[in-house]
Parts: C-alpha cells; structure tokens; sequence
C-alpha cells in the first residue's frame, strides 16, 4: 500500500498533471489540504471512497489517516496545493511515512509561481535582465526564517522575486526592497493564480502597497518583483539566433559546409 503525495496544482482543476488526476481516480482514500486543492479534483474520486479535508486536523491524525488505510490495504492520494517542493508540510508527513515503513511517491505539481507567471504572460528570466528567480516567503506565525534568508539579502542580487505568505505585510516588504530595486521597479501581485476569481493587481514599488490595501487583498497572494516584470528592450536569447549551438540545430553555415 502506498501513499500518493500529489501536486494539486495552483487551482485550476485541469492544471493537475495527468499522472496526478489518474492517482485521484484510482485511490480508494483521498486525503486534501483545505481551501486550495479545488472541489472538482474531489469529485475525481472512486465512488465510496474515503475523503478527508486535513485542514482542521494535526499531524498525529493524519498519520493515524496513513496508517488506518495502510492496514486496510488501500493506497492513498495525498493532495497539497501547487507543487509540493515548497510550502506543502510534505516533508514532516514523509518523515512519519519513513517511521511506519509505508512507501510513498511523490507526484510534482504546476507551482503557483508558475500560474502567477502564465497569469501576468511574463518569462520571469530575460537574458542580462534576470537569470534568477527566488521563490522565498517572510516570517510568519508558525515558521521563522532561518537568520541568513532575509529580503535584503536577495533583493542585493537584483534577482526576480516571487514572495509567497506575505500579501498581509505588503508595506515592509516593499519598504525593505525599495533601496536595491528604487521606487518605480514593476511589482506585480497575483492573487488567486488561475482560479475563476484571479486578480492581478500591477504596480510600482512606490504604488503596490495601496493598491493591495485598496483591493482589500490579504491571503492566497504572490507578490512578484523585478525588472523581468516590465522590461521590453532586452536582448534575444542565444537560443534562436542563426548562428548558435550547432550541437542541436544546424547554422546557416553548416548547411552551406554540407553542399
Ligand atoms: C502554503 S503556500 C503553498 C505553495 C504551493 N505549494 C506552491 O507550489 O505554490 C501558500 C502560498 O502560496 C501562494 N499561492 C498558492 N496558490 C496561489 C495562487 N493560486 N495564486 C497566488 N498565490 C498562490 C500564496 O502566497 C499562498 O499564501
């Protein structure tokens, strides 16, 4: 018997990946992760099947879920929103999987990132503009950041920033990017990636923070940053250029050399 952690997906019911929606279909028990795995992957369910919202329950109960299934011979999908890289508390429920000896899979999923990217039509990396995308978040009640992640410290890259966990202190965040990006670097906030109640809210540095307050947004928000965001006079990437990476593709060149 084994226990299927699956990546939701940001909400969208048909952004789970196809291995993910098969999981669910098949698994007698479904365990999901309160208000943002969407109802209608639920609905994917065998019928009879059993089906638990974990987010009123602590991790000693959803261990006993694992294990009451393990001893009825039944598999388990096991649904986190996104993807369950970052942010989805699969770590601690693996660690207790390893001390039963239930297997488990692990099944990735379309990180909300992602979606706030789609959502925005941006590539978050333009060569000589950003080639590196941070996924972080800011202290919150129930976890502190270890003492060397901090937001000036990554800001000081110039990198792109998806912040997670953070629309409710949107004023500090913005105060503490403001030295490395300046006042008028595009911000974007994505609120709801994907589902039918998406909101994107576009900005500067300078504006966000009373657009957010404005809009009334409070949860379930990435705050992105960076030049990536508004830049429109980058370079062309080498990728598509004529004259570049004969491994794959072959140059103008080599196919006059093979005449
Ligand atoms: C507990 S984390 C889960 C992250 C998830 N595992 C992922 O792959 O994105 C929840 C936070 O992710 C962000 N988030 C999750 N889904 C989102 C969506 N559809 N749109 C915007 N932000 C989202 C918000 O910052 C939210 O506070």
């Amino acid at each position: 018997m084994t226990v299927h952690f699956i990546g939701a997906g940001p909400g969208a019911p048909d952004l789970i990946t196809v291995r993910g929606r098969d999981l669910v279909m098949r698994c007698p028990v479904c365990l999901y992760a309160g208000s943002l795995v969407p109802r209608e992957l639920i609905t994917l369910c065998p019928p009879g099947a059993r089906v638990v919202d974990t987010a009123p329950l602590d991790l000693d109960a959803i261990t006993r879920e694992f294990v009451a299934a393990t001893e009825a011979g039944h598999d388990v999908a096991r649904l986190h929103s996104g993807d369950l890289s970052v942010w989805s508390a699969m770590g601690e429920q693996i660690r207790r999987l390893e001390a039963h000896g239930i297997p488990y899979t692990v099944t990735p999923g379309v990180p909300s990132f992602a979606a706030a990217a789609a959502a925005l039509g941006r590539e978050l990396t333009l060569p000589e503009v950003a080639q590196t995308v941070v996924l972080t978040r800011t202290s919150g009640r129930a976890s502190a950041m270890p003492p060397r992640e901090n937001l000036d410290a990554y800001a000081a890259t110039g990198a792109t920033l998806a912040i997670h966990l953070s629309i409710h202190v949107i004023n500090s965040v913005v105060e503490k990017l403001r030295p490395h990006y300046g006042d008028d670097c595009a911000v974007a906030v994505v609120v709801r990636a994907s589902w039918p109640e998406e909101q994107i809210i576009r900005g500067t540095l300078t504006t966000i923070a009373a657009q957010v307050a404005e809009a009334g947004i409070d949860r379930t928000a990435l705050i992105l940053i960076g030049p990536s965001l508004a830049a429109s006079d980058f370079r062309n990437s080498a990728l598509y250029s004529t004259d570049y990476d004969r491994r794959y593709r072959r140059s103008a060149e080599d196919d006059r050399a093979r005449d």
